[in-house]
């Protein structure tokens, strides 16, 4: 029995390996594994769910995750800590905060408190997670080390409520002087809205989103920050949402909503016919509790996901360790052709540096009914970046096929009429561990004039595709049995014009 991914205690007892017990006080951390990622963060050994308390201080990226340092399914909630110099290559770090006598150390954020308002001095990271036992509470830890050793707040709870709410996210608020907490109302769908002169007294400010956008499952995971649109120098804000199950293809998935926030109150944009719409971040199955890292540089807004999906994340075929974070992506907002306000994720300028040969290049080919075939770079079994352009003007469809030798599919198909871009995996390799694996997703191209740009990253058991420049991204997980070796791109109902194509084998990491 699981509860979504979670185990059991009767489960872990299945799970477990009896027929033989040995003592050992270290891990075997070697990598030995088909499906390890080679390019994305993962712990080094066992489980792990979403991001948590990620800040950038001096040079640094600090990346927490939720961790079960004692086995590779759900449990003994903790703080994992990973830190990196340039978001590609992670160095892993003593666990930060394991369960204490409140419970498991759920989800939560960081923040530099630089002028040490909390009262640990200037600078300290002060962090905010939820306590979960019987109930949830929200907790205090803070690190005087940069982040690598926490003390818990002797306070503790700094917050407790009478319904399960959890997740919580904080950031400084300028113009008022004080710091803003999100916090996740799981079970009534909505955000409430502390502040806090210190970061330890929290005053209950509002709430939104009760009958608002996706309603199923439990919201989690929020996060609230400003942003330009793109090309203006108008500014909104931006609620960030989890929720599980609800998803728009099963499952977890992140929602957001565009708005004005003025210190207290967010408030949401409302569409043409006067009504809140839902928007997704991401149109892949694996993209969840996605939130921001704080303090990052020159106004960036970088983000990570956790690359998985509640509906399946115990069961992928992985032993040593269980899930991968997303690609880090820089956020924007930009203006579609529905006149709607959207949130774009392209990838993080950092990533160009994975680029090792180029491996195949075309500047110009024509697709028809057969299609045009470019190889995928053999070397470090199939990973690569790609990046094409394509120009359907005079086409019904386009199918973009990436394939292997065991004749394994991950089938891309562009509609201009519709404007999408659907991402079929039901034939990409294993699947039956669940029978929510096998999907296809749609993303909306948000595109107006049949012309797409597409850079999707291949990695060892996850694809990422990312439209014009962040304009639509789509996340999935697939476990080929072999490397995919090919790309084919096949038009139907016309020609397709393919340019700029170039395919990049990825560094050794
Ligand atoms: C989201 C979530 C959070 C919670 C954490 C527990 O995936 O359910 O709401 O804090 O995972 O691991």
């Amino acid at each position: 029995m699981t509860t979504q991914g979670r185990s059991t205690l009767r489960e872990v007892k299945d799970d477990a390996c009896w027929k033989e017990m040995k003592l050992s006080d270290t891990f075997d951390t070697a990598n030995r594994e088909q499906y390890r990622p080679a390019f994305h963060h993962t712990p080094l050994y066992g489980w792990m769910n979403d991001p948590n308390g990620m800040f950038f201080k001096d040079g640094t990226w600090h990346l927490y995750y939720q961790y079960n340092p004692y086995g590779s399914k759900w449990q003994n909630m903790s703080w994992g800590h990973s830190t990196s110099k340039d978001l590609i290559t992670w160095e892993h770090q003593p666990v930060a905060l394991e369960v204490d006598g409140l419970g498991h150390v759920f989800s939560g954020s960081s923040v530099v408190d630089s002028a040490g308002t909390a009262g640990f001095g200037k600078d300290a990271i002060v962090a905010l997670y939820t306590s979960c036992d019987a109930s949830q509470y929200q907790s205090m830890a803070y690190s005087t080390d940069g982040g690598t050793t926490f003390q818990r707040y002797a306070g503790n709870p700094v917050l407790t409520l009478e319904s399960e709410a959890r997740d919580p996210n904080m950031f400084w608020d300028e113009k008022a002087g004080q710091w803003v907490m999100t916090l996740a109302h799981a079970l009534d769908h909505e955000i409430l809205f502390f502040t806090s002169p210190d970061l330890k007294v929290w005053t209950l400010q509002s709430a939104f989103g009760k009958g608002e956008g996706a309603q199923d499952g439990v919201w989690e995971c929020p996060d609230l920050f400003k942003l330009k649109v793109e090309g203006t120098d108008e500014e909104k804000w931006v609620l960030i949402c989890n929720l599980n199950p609800g998803g728009p293809f099963g499952g977890s998935a992140t929602q957001y909503f565009i708005g004005d926030f003025d210190g207290k109150t967010f408030t949401s944009d409302t569409d043409a016919s006067g009504r809140i719409p839902t928007k997704w971040m991401d149109f892949g199955k694996d993209h969840y509790a996605t939130v921001s890292w704080s303090g990052t540089p020159q106004n960036r807004r970088t983000v990570i996901g956790w690359m998985s999906n509640w509906q399946y994340a115990a069961e992928v075929p992985t032993t040593q360790y269980r899930s991968a974070n997303t690609l880090p992506r820089d956020l924007s907002l930009f203006r579609a052709p529905d006149g709607e306000i959207y949130l774009a994720s392209a990838p993080a300028a950092e990533l160009t540096a994975l680029r090792g040969t180029l491996a195949c290049k075309a500047k110009k080919a024509t697709a028809g009914k057969k299609p045009c075939v470019f190889e995928l770079p053999a070397a470090q079994r199939g990973i690569c970046e790609i990046l094409l352009d394509i120009d359907a003007r005079k086409a019904d469809s386009v199918s973009i096929d990436i394939t292997n030798k065991a004749g394994e599919r991950v089938a891309l198909t562009y509609n201009p009429a519709a404007h999408t871009l659907a991402f079929d995996r039901r034939n990409s390799g294993l699947k039956d561990f669940s029978k929510d694996f096998p999907a296809v997703t749609v993303a909306p191209t948000f595109e107006n004039g049949r012309k797409i740009s597409l850079r999707i990253f291949i990695d060892r058991s996850s694809i990422e595709v990312f439209g014009n420049n962040g304009h639509f991204v789509s996340t999935n997980l697939v476990f080929p049995t072999q490397p995919y070796s090919k790309l084919s791109v096949t038009s139907h109902g016309g020609s397709t014009k393919i340019s700029n194509l170039n395919i990049f084998s990825i560094k050794e990491q």
